[in-house]
């Protein structure tokens, strides 16, 4: 059984450490226009954020738990545990998970994952709505909240859920004080310990958090989704309330390794919801039309250095702005999580690079997504 212990993990080295040089430091000189851009990683224990005002802090980067589930392709059992070790022994102490993902898959798998570990227990978060079929307002009923939530408790192995997110409601929800009135009850009851969102609008995010017990809201916010910035973010760090980056990777276009030719398999939403045929189309590819990524990264890679993953980049860009709290890249491999962990320890971006990016992002992309989410 592996044991886990925080600082002084055993186990293959993380891949991470391979861009270290034996100093421990690496230097992307051209990254920003200071003379070098460092990464640290001494060990495995990250720097934490506070989540909010609620109290908990969570590590900058946390893991994504979706593609563990489904809709991604075929993620084996084995792939799945050696992925989710592979980010806690990097230090992530956050995990976003949800009740459908593989219609309970993701949670179960990562309750096996946490049954094997040592040390403290990282943050579980998980959503809750998208079971109702159909997929209705007059259906987040206190009932079938609480009966989701017991769910939820028995697939994660735990009599109190750390975070329980209304999982893209319809809009009508935020307008329904009842069903936060529900969710403070089952605070109350202590089955979760606190609750928030996930939205699909800037506007949703604004409306759900005048609630007071809304703790988090989860938008996706990243080079190619800009509009949260503009108003959203920081009116939630003003009020204490954690934001969970989600989509961080525009669903694997920001790592710039896609083409015209990639191809996806298909039970992956990045073939089978291109258009939003399944689902809302701003969860595939962040919403941009696939041709015009593919362009825009080709001008976004024109602008970074070539010795930083772009991926690692992306990742740094959402950590500039201090009202993140975490930001959850999804990953299909071990690789792929250690390789995430180490956007925390890249230097800030230049104010020449970020003024870059939000130039590339208004020419490029913004036509295609800013007014619509
Ligand atoms: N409605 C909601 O609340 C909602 C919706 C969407 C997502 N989420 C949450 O947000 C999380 C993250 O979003 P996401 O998973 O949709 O998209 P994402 O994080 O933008 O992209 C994840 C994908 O990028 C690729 N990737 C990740 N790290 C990489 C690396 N270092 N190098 C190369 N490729 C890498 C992998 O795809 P391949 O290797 O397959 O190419 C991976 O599956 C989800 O897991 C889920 O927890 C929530």
């Amino acid at each position: 059984m592996r044991r886990w212990r925080p600082g002084r993990q055993t186990g293959p080295a993380p891949p991470a450490r391979q861009l270290l040089k034996p100093d421990g430091i690496v230097k992307y000189n051209r990254l920003c226009d200071k003379p070098a851009l460092n990464t640290r990683r001494s060990n495995s224990v990250m720097e934490q954020r506070p989540f909010g005002s609620t109290g908990a802090t969570v590590s900058p980067i946390g893991f994504g738990a979706w593609a563990i589930g489904g809709n991604w392709g075929d993620v084996s059992d084995d792939a799945a545990h050696a992925t989710l070790n592979a980010a806690l022994d990097a230090g992530m102490t956050f995990i976003d998970t949800a009740d459908v993902y593989g219609d309970g898959r993701s949670e179960r798998l990562i309750r096996a994952v946490l049954d094997t570990r040592d040390g403290p227990r990282p943050f579980v978060a998980t959503k809750l709505g998208r079971r109702l079929s159909p997929h209705v307002a007059d259906g987040y009923t206190a009932d079938n909240l609480a009966a989701f939530v017991d769910r939820s408790r028995e697939n994660l192995g735990v009599d109190t859920l750390d975070l329980v997110q209304l999982h893209c409601p319809p809009t009508e929800i935020y307008y329904r004080p009842e069903v936060f009135a529900a969710l403070d009850r089952l605070v109350e009851a202590g089955s979760i310990a606190r609750y928030g969102v996930s939205v699909e609008k800037v506007e949703e995010g604004l409306k759900a958090i005048e609630y007071p017990g809304v703790a988090s809201v989860q938008i996706i916010y990243n080079m190619f989704r800009q509009r949260p910035a503009s108003l959203f973010l920081a009116e939630a760090r003003r009020r204490g309330v954690a934001v969970i980056a989600r989509v961080p990777l525009a669903s694997g276009l920001l790592t710039g390794k896609m083409s015209a030719d990639t191809h996806f398999a298909a039970d992956d939403h990045r073939a089978f919801n291109r258009h939003g045929e399944a689902f809302d189309v701003g969860e595939t590819f962040a919403g941009v039309p696939y041709d015009v990524a593919l362009d825009a990264v080709d001008a976004l890679r024109a602008l970074l250095p070539g010795d930083v993953p772009m991926a690692t980049v992306a990742l740094r860009w959402i950590l500039m702005n201090e009202a993140i709290s975490v930001v959850i890249p999804g990953a299909r491999s071990p690789e792929q999580a250690t390789a995430n962990a180490a956007a925390v320890d890249l230097d800030p971006l230049s104010p020449a690079l970020m003024a870059a990016v939000k130039t590339l992002y208004d020419e490029r992309i913004a036509p295609h997504v800013h007014q619509r989410w």
